[in-house]
């Protein structure tokens, strides 16, 4: 698959090895823009407040699936939904939330345990399930909550539930798991 990912940081690069080295083809654009044409994928992976400048710097991101990451660590603006119906907004192609309850530190550990961490996931179908291929071949168990109505309290997970235990404890791994029935 051809992805472009947007971001270059912790996210970014971390994606950029783990799913080059699974066959992807990667290429990582900056804050200095760039082109997502070529594109069958484009992950979001950019502070929450630069998310519509960085989807307005790239040319070629409409229409494409899109797999947004980021978090509303500084908040969202005013009337939005969430960030992921945000960057909906302006893309306007299927849209997935993924990898932004996973610790980017962590990334590269996950295939490596036992078993699979979770990663949550919500969204448009055709955008889950590349999210969901994605989720999997990083070595995560991916978990579709629903549609994309549900992106908001995975951004809140994170703020509420994940940072408190990060900072306390350190970046973990997670698992949900169903008693077999
Ligand atoms: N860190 C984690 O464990 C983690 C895990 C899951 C989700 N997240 C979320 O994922 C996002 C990225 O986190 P991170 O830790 O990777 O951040 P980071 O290390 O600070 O990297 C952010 C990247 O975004 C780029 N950027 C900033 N403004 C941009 C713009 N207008 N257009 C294009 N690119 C722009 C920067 O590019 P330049 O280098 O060119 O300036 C930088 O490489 C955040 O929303 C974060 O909340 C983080």
């Amino acid at each position: 698959m051809k992805i472009t990912i947007i971001g270059r940081g912790n996210v970014g690069g971390a994606l950029q090895r783990v799913l080059s080295a699974k066959g992807h083809d990667v290429d990582v654009l900056g804050s200095d823009g760039g082109d997502a044409a070529a594109a069958d994928a484009v992950i979001l992976a950019v502070p929450g407040g630069a998310v519509e400048d960085a989807l307005r710097t790239v040319s070629g991101v409409e229409g494409k699936v899109l797999i947004d990451a980021t978090n509303p660590l500084q908040g969202r603006p005013d009337g939005v939904e969430s960030l992921s119906a945000l960057a909906k907004s302006i893309a306007s192609g299927p849209t997935a939330r993924a990898f932004n309850t996973n610790f980017a530190t962590l990334f590269e550990q996950a295939a490596e345990q036992g078993e699979r961490p979770t990663m949550p996931i919500c969204g448009d179908d055709e955008a889950v399930r590349v999210a969901e291929q994605l989720a999997r071949e990083s070595g995560y168990d991916p978990v579709v909550v629903g549609g994309l109505e549900h992106a908001r309290a995975l951004e809140d997970y994170v703020g509420g539930v994940m940072i408190p235990l990060v900072m306390e404890r350190g970046p973990f791994f997670y698992r949900f798991d169903w008693p077999e029935r």
